[in-house]
């Protein structure tokens, strides 16, 4: 058993753990987490020491499976030439919504931030199935969604500005967590093109109406990062955005929880089978022009 501290709620929603948990964990102690990863999304750990990539990757198998390659785990930075979007908006949206297989979970865990300047937003779609009122959800209950490749950031990606060769991907509006059963809104701002069988009016009103219940003032926990801080979220039942992340320096190390990685899922973005083929995007992702190492 875990002690009533070692996990503790946080506001809107959401745990804060005690890094005990991590440091020397135990089958009780993993299970705990688990139960609040899958009831509540969002598991947080506040000023650990710095943790390698592999580390960090070793604490997100307590949640699921990790994928050892460079799509799923980077660094999100802006001050590293390594790292990736810069000091860019980023606009509510689930990872990867635009494959059949969205990512499991993510993890951010931060190597570089001065304390209180730098955050990144978390929305929960199981909280706002319970804040929908009857009618809206009998609105949506058997609507699917589609959702476009994530090609700008810091505004709404819709289907008209897709080019060939891009992809998109439909999944239902109300899903439903993958251990509790429990049902959540799967649109985003970011990603959600439309609701698929309405006008495009009716669409759009829709959307806008979910998007005010997912993203209403007081709802989503903002993470305010410091050197050290680990977030855990569901990225099915639970949404991330951030602001403009100038002039602060942050430096994220992000590992995904997956099954299936990006480039199994989409291999084309890489060019593998093509003359533009990226051998250093593709570098540790196991293909190469020839098809699979
Ligand atoms: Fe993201």
């Amino acid at each position: 058993m875990t002690s009533d501290r070692s996990i503790r709620p946080i506001s809107p929603f959401g745990a804060e753990a005690d890094p005990e948990l991590i440091l020397r964990p135990t089958d009780a102690g993993c299970r705990e987490l688990r139960r609040m990863f899958d009831e509540q999304g969002l598991v947080v750990f506040k000023r650990l020491k710095v943790m390698s990539m592999e580390r960090q990757m070793e604490v997100c198998r307590i949640f699921g499976p990790v994928l050892d390659n460079p799509w799923e785990n980077m660094l999100v930075s802006n001050t590293r030439p390594d790292g990736f979007l810069g000091a860019q908006k980023l606009l509510w949206h689930h990872d990867l919504p635009y494959l059949p297989r969205p990512y499991i979970g993510g993890s951010l865990h931060a190597l570089e931030a001065e304390a209180g300047t730098t955050t990144t937003h978390f929305a929960s779609g199981l909280a706002a199935w319970e804040r929908l009122p009857q009618e809206l959800r009998a609105q949506i209950e058997s609507r699917n969604g589609l959702h476009v490749k994530q090609k700008i950031f810091d505004q709404r990606n819709r289907l008209a500005d897709l080019e060939p060769g891009d992809v998109c991907a439909v999944h239902a509006v109300v899903r439903h967590q993958r251990q509790t059963g429990k049902p959540y809104i799967f649109v985003s701002e970011d990603l959600t093109d439309s609701i698929i069988g309405l006008s495009p009016e009716e669409s759009e009103a829709l959307l806008e109406e979910l998007f005010a219940v997912l993203y209403a003032e007081g709802v989503t926990y903002e993470h305010r990062w410091e050197v050290g801080d680990l977030v855990i979220w569901d990225n099915e039942t639970v949404q991330h955005a951030r602001g403009d992340v100038t002039p602060h320096a942050r430096t994220l190390q992000r590992v995904s929880i997956a099954d299936i990685g990006y480039t199994d899922m989409y291999p084309t973005d890489l060019g593998v089978h093509s003359d533009q083929y990226d051998a250093t995007l593709a570098a540790g992702t196991g293909k190469t022009k020839e098809g699979v190492k």
